[in-house]
């Protein structure tokens, strides 16, 4: 195993202040990098804001600032908002940095003595917003494809970088090397991209036109254009060609982007570091977009997402863990707030929560919150057996997914690990061993138990630093001289020492509602009123004529995708706020209860619910109904005689699956 990590992510414009997508990826970057040191490694992690350009410069314009006094004012909201995330780099690279400039020179004049820089007289479509030259066939419809605006001819002279030279040597290198681009998706697309003859790249822009970037060494008539000035940050970083950390990091450096940038990177930049005659980087990993509520995040949709705002509504702990857990590396995401608290309480207020609070509990009431002597092997049943090889398989798959930057695969694997623990304490009922006196059994469970929840622990810190600290001090552990390797955690079962002192009680992730700030609120009540208006037409029209109630044909595999099992219904109340209502807890066999709130009320006593056995769709997406979260639905018939639960026939348990 190699013994140093180096992470990067892109360097973000300085037009656009920071969201979502930004956060998510720096984020990430913390993740992997606080990972790979608990693995041991050597770790650099970068971030940093690109500075230069026409975008730049008018955006500056457009608010009467300085170039330079804009781009200080926005790379200082980049740099000071990441710490409030918990998010802890090395270096904040800015390409304004003297020694940015330095190195961006030194490496252009390295190409240019080399041969592969030439002056040339060029013509072709130029789109200002993405500050790069279409040819007629790239356009759409005569638009610029991403902005959708005419692009302006410009016909100049400037310099050119001999990228075409390098194709074959990129395409055999790419194929030779599956791990350099990955997901595969994005390594097959920018195959297919060089299946196309790669022209040669503009590099430079006179002058003249713009000030607002590096000058080249070669010509003081022009400055760089800004990719060939932005991707050169990731060695700058590295004190390139001398530095030690040059030496140390550039073979392990994995340049982290989302699939917007993905032709810079993974073709620019490889071809730049080859002409220049340096080895290439280790990878380039690449993830997709946040959508919101399934749309495109945008200024102009006004759907903007602001981390600041989540984590104060929500804790950061909530919003790191959504964002690792949601995104399935590759793939876009759906961001939604429903989505974040149905999250928290799914996994963290249920599974997780209730384990650390348990186990808490039940350690201060039988032990006076001491922690239980290491079993002896002899000492164990074949539940314990059992538990330890969970506890190896599932860490192990955590690892491996973690490594291959699929976090919320590895999340879920160490959640499977949660609710096997949360079996386990089931199974063992310490609660009964404790009645009947069984002190030693109960000794064993405990200690096996709290051993899995120092694990877990660890294994979430990379993600949710705050909350691993927390759950580290309630079980008693000496942060300060904690030596984890998370390898050797999956070959090695630590127990807490004997007499460790424990917290008495935990109540790491409170359940959580929808918080919405007063607009959201406001258009929430106004679409509710335009949906109820809907619903009582669309009831209008049912009693009008029973021909319209036509059901629609479902794909059996359509079918499939609903989650239908049998709960127990272990408590239920009136709803606060809906006489049609009840609240439910109901026990669909996931080691907790789930809340879910039916219109059950006109035929149902929150007494008679108590106890039966009821039919849940278990896969719903959590919605609120009257200011309270549901998570899924529970089925009855609505007959002529009114309401009517569907129940089982036969005995049953909760979780049984139904089809
Ligand atoms: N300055 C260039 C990068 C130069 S790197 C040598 C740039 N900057 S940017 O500000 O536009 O940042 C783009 C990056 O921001 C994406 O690659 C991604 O990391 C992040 N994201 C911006 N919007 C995003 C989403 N909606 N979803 C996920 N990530 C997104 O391009």
């Amino acid at each position: 195993m190699e013994d140093a990590f180096y992470i990067t992510t892109p360097i973000y414009y300085v037009n656009a202040e920071p969201h979502l997508g930004h956060a998510y990826t720096t984020i990430l970057a913390d993740s992997l990098n606080r990972f790979h040191e608990m693995l041991g490694k050597q770790t650099l992690f970068l971030t940093g804001t690109d500075e230069h350009g026409d975008k730049i410069m008018q955006s500056a314009r457009e608010r009467g600032e300085g170039v330079q006094e804009y781009a200080d004012r926005v790379s200082g909201k980049f740099r000071e908002l990441w710490p409030e995330l918990g998010i802890a780099y090395d270096r904040f690279i800015r390409t304004t940095d003297p020694d940015h400039v330095a190195c961006v020179q030194r490496f252009l004049q390295l190409v240019y003595d080399n041969g592969d820089i030439y002056f040339g007289e060029y013509g072709g479509y130029y789109c200002f917003g993405c500050e790069r030259f279409f040819t007629e066939k790239e356009l759409d419809g005569g638009n610029c494809p991403d902005h959708q605006t005419p692009p302006e001819y410009i016909q100049e002279t400037n310099y050119f970088f001999r990228m075409s030279r390098y194709q074959d040597w990129l395409v055999h290198y790419i194929q030779d090397n599956p791990d350099f681009i990955q997901p595969e998706r994005y390594r097959r697309e920018v195959l297919a991209m060089l299946r196309e003859p790669l022209e040669d790249l503009c590099i430079s822009r006179p002058k003249s036109r713009l000030e607002w970037g590096i000058e080249l060494p070669f010509d003081t008539g022009y400055v760089t254009y800004v990719w060939f000035d932005a991707l050169i940050n990731y060695i700058t970083a590295l004190g390139w060609p001398d530095g030690e950390d040059y030496a140390r990091f550039w073979s392990v450096a994995h340049h982290l982007v989302a699939k917007d940038i993905i032709k810079p990177h993974a073709i620019f930049w490889p071809t730049m570091l080859r002409a220049a005659g340096l080895p290439l980087f280790r990878g380039l990993r690449v993830h997709g977009y946040w959508k919101v509520h399934e749309e495109k995040m945008s200024k102009s949709l006004g759907n903007v997402v602001r981390p600041l705002e989540l984590r104060s509504k929500y804790g950061l702990d909530a919003f790191r863990f959504f964002l690792m857990r949601e995104m399935h590396f590759g793939q876009d995401g759906n961001f939604s707030e429903e989505g974040l608290i149905g999250r928290f309480n799914a996994d963290l207020a249920n599974d997780l929560g209730n384990l650390f609070s348990r186990c808490l509990a039940m350690t201060g009431k039988y032990f006076g919150a001491s922690a239980p002597p290491a079993p002896a092997d002899s000492d164990f049943q074949q539940e314990d057996e059992e538990l330890l090889q969970l506890g190896k398989g599932y860490l192990e798959k955590y690892l491996d997914s973690f490594e291959a930057v699929h976090t919320s695969e590895a999340l879920e694997w160490l959640m499977e690990f949660v609710r096997g623990v949360n079996k386990y304490i089931d199974t063992n009922a310490p609660w009964s061993l404790y009645k009947q006196g069984h002190t030693d059994r109960l000794k064993t469970v405990l200690a096996l138990a709290l051993a899995s929840l120092r694990r877990i622990a660890l294994a979430l810190r990379p993600v949710m630093p705050d909350a691993s600290r927390t759950m580290c001090q309630q079980l008693g552990l000496d942060l300060e001289n904690l030596d984890v390797d998370l390898r050797r955690e999956c070959s090695e079962w630590v127990y807490l020492s004997e007499g460790t002192q424990l917290a008495k009680k935990s109540n790491l992730f409170p359940r959580q509602e929808l918080k919405l700030n007063r607009e959201e609120a406001e258009s929430d009540k106004q679409d509710s009123g335009k949906k109820s208006g809907k619903a009582n037409a669309e009831k209008a029209g049912k009693q009008q004529g029973s021909e319209a109630e036509q059901a629609q044909e479902l794909d059996f595999g359509d079918f499939q995708k609903i989650d239908l099992r049998v709960g127990r219904v272990e408590g239920a109340s009136p709803h606060p706020d809906a006489d049609r209502l009840l609240q439910l807890e109901v026990d669909a066999g996931e080691g907790s209860t789930r809340q879910i709130v039916a219109g059950l009320a006109e035929a149902y006593s929150p007494r008679e619910m108590v106890g039966k056995y009821v039919a849940v769709v278990a896969n719903l997406k959590p919605r609120k109904l009257r200011g309270v979260t549901s998570q899924g639905m529970v089925l009855a018939v609505h007959g002529e005689q009114g309401l009517n639960l569907l129940t089982p026939e036969r005995e049953v348990t909760p979780g049984d699956k139904i089809s």
